[in-house]
């Protein structure tokens, strides 16, 4: 069983009237989809695209119906959180978590922060221990495999990068990325968008080539675990 957890982040849509405004990150997340669908390892697809649909932002009245005893929840802040239990179930349904994301203002669009804040609570995925000295905060979930998967107007945000000082989105993805119960994480990255020239088509032929590589060894993996647990 694979179920697959897609997030979209982009606000732009995947294909628009003039293909120049068409969302690069959530094309690369679809090749990379697409091609795990059709070596058919993906038994359950749950998809939320989180730039056009955002999720609410957490106010005030969200903490405390957190920070109330589950049983002394009153309606109103059972409904508060509805759409936070919703969020944290899909992520716990799922086996692997595609994040395809664009980076604005040098991280991630608030649209996709905004689905962390609502999946990152306390008791439901992770728990607190003042015992554990400066490292109080514990996951709850495990065992997940993130992709992620991004698209920039400028470049050189690796480590070794000409921006390096200036990457807050992968960075950012990595380090919340535990509160999700990831364990391992593959990372494509398209740049260069806002140069429109070779290097450009260059950065995006290889996200592409990238996505179908990675889900063509993803599959096979599956398809070898599949084989070991049914013993054929
Ligand atoms: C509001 C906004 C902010 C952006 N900020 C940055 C930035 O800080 N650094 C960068 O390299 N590109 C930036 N870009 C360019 C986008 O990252 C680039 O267009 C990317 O391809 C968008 O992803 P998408 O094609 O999936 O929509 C920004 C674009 C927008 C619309």
């Amino acid at each position: 069983m694979t179920t697959l957890l897609h997030i979209d982040a982009s606000v732009r849509a995947a294909f628009n009237p003039n293909p120049s405004h068409n969302s690069i990150s959530k094309n690369i997340a679809k090749r990379f989809i697409e091609t795990l669908q059709q070596q058919q390892v993906i038994d359950e697809y749950i998809y939320r695209d989180v730039g056009m649909n955002p999720p609410a932002f957490i106010n005030q009245d969200w903490i405390g119906a957190v920070f109330s005893p589950e049983e002394k929840r009153t309606t109103a802040q059972k409904q508060i959180l509805a759409l936070s239990d919703q969020l944290i179930a899909e992520v716990a349904a799922a086996d692997l978590i595609v994040i395809a994301s664009p980076m604005y203002n040098y991280g991630m669009p608030a649209q996709l922060k905004a689905w962390f804040d609502q999946i990152i609570r306390i008791n439901k995925t992770f728990d607190f221990d003042l015992a554990r000295g400066d490292f109080p905060l514990q996951p709850l979930l495990s065992g997940k495999r993130l992709v992620i998967i991004t698209s920039s107007g400028e470049f050189g945000f690796d480590t070794d990068g000409i921006r390096a000082n200036q990457s807050h989105l992968v960075p950012h993805l990595r380090t919340l990325s535990k509160y999700l119960g990831v364990e391992h994480i593959d990372e494509i990255a398209s740049e260069y968008q806002e140069f429109a020239d070779t290097r450009h088509q260059k950065s995006l032929d290889k996200a592409f080539n990238q996505a179908e590589i990675l889900a063509t060894k993803l599959a096979l993996f599956s398809t070898t675990k599949k084989r070991v647990a049914y013993g054929i």
